[in-house]
């Protein structure tokens, strides 16, 4: 009988659960200041850094099934909103020249370290998971952007 109690009052906090709704990252335009817009840039690269960071750095999540369920919703909002703290390609062009070069920095570092995707995302996203030689692709595209950069042709 206890048994059931507690499991019925387990029910009932998660139900409690689901009113607590986080806002969505759900941006319905592609953002003018996206590192992306207008540039011509190898599309498998583009398509690369899409999927393997803008869930977490840019204004537009695309969120699996599970993703509206507490606490899964919470915990996504709150990679969504540190991720974006940290780095949001969507808003690339807003930052300044220090800004960037920064976030160039530290996008090769993650990347060098495999830090990035976070290894709790991939176990949910396979696809996100980067091979070597991904890894370098995008590492020479932050060095190739970091001397536009400094070159200021940007
Ligand atoms: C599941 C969400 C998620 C994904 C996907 C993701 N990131 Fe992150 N990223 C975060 C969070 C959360 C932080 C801030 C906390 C931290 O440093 O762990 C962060 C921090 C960063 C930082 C700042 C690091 C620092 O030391 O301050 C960089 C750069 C970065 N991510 C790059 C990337 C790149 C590049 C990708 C794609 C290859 C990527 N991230 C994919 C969630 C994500």
């Amino acid at each position: 009988m206890r048994k059931y109690i507690i499991i019925i009052a387990i029910l009932l906090v998660l139900g409690a659960m689901q009113f607590i709704r986080p806002e969505r990252n759900l941006a319905t335009v592609e953002s003018r200041y996206d590192v992306f817009y207008l540039t011509e840039t190898n599309p498998e690269l583009v398509r690369t850094v899409k999927m393997a960071c803008y869930d977490c750095h840019s204004d537009r999540t695309a969120y699996p099934w599970y993703s509206s369920i507490a606490p899964i919703s919470w915990m996504i909002a709150n990679h969504v909103k540190d991720g974006k703290k940290h780095l949001n390609f969507s808003q690339w062009t807003v930052y300044d020249k220090e800004e960037r070069m920064h976030n160039l920095r530290e996008i090769k570092e993650v990347l060098e370290k495999a830090e990035m995707p976070p290894s709790s995302y991939l176990l949910l996203h396979s696809e996100a998971k980067l091979s070597g030689p991904q890894r370098q692709m995008i590492i020479q595209w932050a060095d190739s952007l970091s001397t536009q950069i400094q070159m200021s042709l940007n």
